[in-house]
């Protein structure tokens, strides 16, 4: 029998959490939508993966086969046979899908990780929000816009949520749920179990900019960013810094390479636009720069670092 419940180096020592929620779509295959996907299947919970983009859901499958195979490594070290099965049965939990409103007829969750484009997020959940059944509960893994204006479209405000997850998706821990101003108790209720349901701890937070974790992670790395721009300190100087001497896994500046110079810039730029007498939020040249060279970081090949690209 293959045990589909929590797992992962972090997550071991949980037992499976069940949650009502049997069949979940997520839209988007970038990053986060298959590492939410992976987590989902791993679950046992049926999911539609569905990006309009058909080269996008591909390379979105194999990086949730990579993904698995990691996985299954850790917790089949020595049983390769379990761990090929199990990376089989978590992929056949998972559909794709470039049709959004055909993906969600039979639903009971959407979690929403797409561009973040208030426009284009609204466009998307309108249609959404006339094709899925009445109980769906329409979820947004936004880092740093609102859950209440991003929701404002739909009917369903009761049924609607933040659900903000970390990357990489199937490692981090954490699961930030976001009560919107008219979300029910019962939404909240059903977004919580199905976090525990996909192995996460979850914290809940009110709408605020960047919730918990990216209102304290995103200045953390602007400041870093403006010591490194002010040439106090080398960028592999204040990397080591954190690591060695805060205990963080990443230094900030690796950090935004990997969550990407983009992501880090839109951020800053949102914010700075609705807040501008906070200076925390105010726009960095050195990103701004960096960003214009099309320098995003990891993903490619150069950011405050170098990188083989994949
Ligand atoms: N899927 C499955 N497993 C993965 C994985 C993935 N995508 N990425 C890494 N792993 C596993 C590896 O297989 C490895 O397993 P092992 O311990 O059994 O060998 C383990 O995780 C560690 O990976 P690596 O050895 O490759 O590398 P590290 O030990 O350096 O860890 C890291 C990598 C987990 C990314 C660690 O550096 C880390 O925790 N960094 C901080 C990440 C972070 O802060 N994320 C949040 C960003 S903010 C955000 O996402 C919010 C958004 O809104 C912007």
């Amino acid at each position: 029998m293959i045990h589909f419940g929590i797992i992962a180096r972090n997550f071991s020592s949980t037992a499976a959490v069940q949650s009502a929620i049997k069949n979940v779509t997520v839209i988007g295959g970038g990053l986060m939508g298959s590492g939410i996907a992976q987590v989902a299947a791993q679950a046992g919970q049926n999911v539609t993966l569905v990006d309009v983009n058909n080269d996008v859901l591909t390379k979105a499958q194999k990086s949730i086969t990579n993904n698995l195979g990691r996985v299954a490594k850790k917790i089949y070290k020595d049983n390769p046979q379990e761990g090929e099965k199990f990376v089989a049965g978590a992929l056949s939990k998972i559909k794709t899908n470039t049709d959004p409103v055909a993906a969600v007829k039979e639903t009971d969750l959407v979690v929403e990780a797409i561009v973040e484009n208030m426009k284009v997020k609204h466009d998307l959940f309108k249609k959404l929000d006339e094709a899925a059944p009445s109980h769906t509960i329409f979820a947004s893994n936004t880092s740093s816009l609102s859950i209440n204006e991003i929701g404002s479209v739909v009917k369903r405000k009761d049924k609607f949520g933040g659900l903000h997850f970390f990357n990489p998706v199937p490692v981090m821990r954490l699961l930030e749920v976001i009560r919107g101003a008219d979300t029910s108790e019962e939404t909240y209720s059903a977004m919580m179990q199905w976090g525990k349901s996909v192995g996460k701890t979850c914290v809940t937070c009110k709408d605020t900019p960047g919730f918990v974790v990216n209102r304290l992670l995103v200045p953390y790395i602007a400041e870093a960013i403006r010591l490194y721009e002010r040439g106090d300190a080398s960028a592999r100087d204040i990397d080591i810094a954190m690591k060695l001497g805060a205990g963080y896994p990443m230094g900030p500046l690796e950090l935004a390479d990997y969550v990407g110079l983009d992501t880090n810039k839109f951020i800053l730029d949102g914010w700075h636009a609705k807040y501008p007498n906070e200076p925390l939020f105010n726009p960095i040249p050195v990103l701004n720069k960096l960003v214009a060279e099309g320098k995003l970081g990891v993903k490619t090949g150069e950011g405050f670092y170098k990188y083989d690209k994949k």
